[in-house]
């Protein structure tokens, strides 16, 4: 591995997939089955992983990125367990949703793509649930959380934390 970003390539399943690619006479045939496996060990297709695999099997990278985006299996985003939806149209938007975003934001120490420090959560602004008598509206997965208060935010992190862990135990 030369210049790729180790915080997201992790060595270890960076040496499982250059061994799995290498299993394969004709690399670039089996290009498709290379990046099925290279999600199942990574989650997703990050641009990073892309461009290794491009160099790993000398095929040009834009060409994987185009296989990448057009099958829908395939993924460059990291999937979360956890989708956090803080609805910003203009009905809760006006009851305080901005402030409520920039609280899940702060407290889920999100990076640029929405993705919590914890790899748990990814927050999204989104139009109108259509429950805008409801609001400020929050919704994670298919749960609906109705007139949330900034004091709200760190009850239902906690709670979603908690069930984590009762899931893991
Ligand atoms: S504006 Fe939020 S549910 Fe309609």
């Amino acid at each position: 591995m030369s210049d790729l970003d180790m915080s997201i390539l992790e060595k270890k399943k960076l040496d499982m997939l250059d061994a799995y690619i290498d299993t394969f006479e004709d690399k670039q045939l089996n290009i498709i089955t290379i990046l099925h496996y290279a999600q199942s060990v990574f989650e997703y297709l990050p641009k990073e992983l892309q461009l290794h695999i491009a160099r790993k099997i000398d095929m040009p990278a834009v060409k994987i990125n185009g296989i990448v985006s057009f099958y829908s299996f395939f993924s460059e985003k990291q999937v979360t367990k956890y989708i956090v939806d803080v609805c910003r149209g203009t009905a809760c938007f006006v009851k305080g949703s901005q402030n409520l975003y920039d609280i899940f934001s702060e407290r889920l120490k999100v990076n640029e793509e929405g993705i919590s420090e914890d790899g748990l959560f990814t927050l999204n602004s989104i139009r109108c649930l259509g429950a805008c008598g409801l609001g400020p509206v929050v919704k994670i997965n298919d749960k609906i959380f109705s007139h949330v208060t900034n004091d709200m935010v760190d009850d239902i992190i906690v709670e979603y934390r908690e069930k984590e862990k009762a899931d893991e135990s």
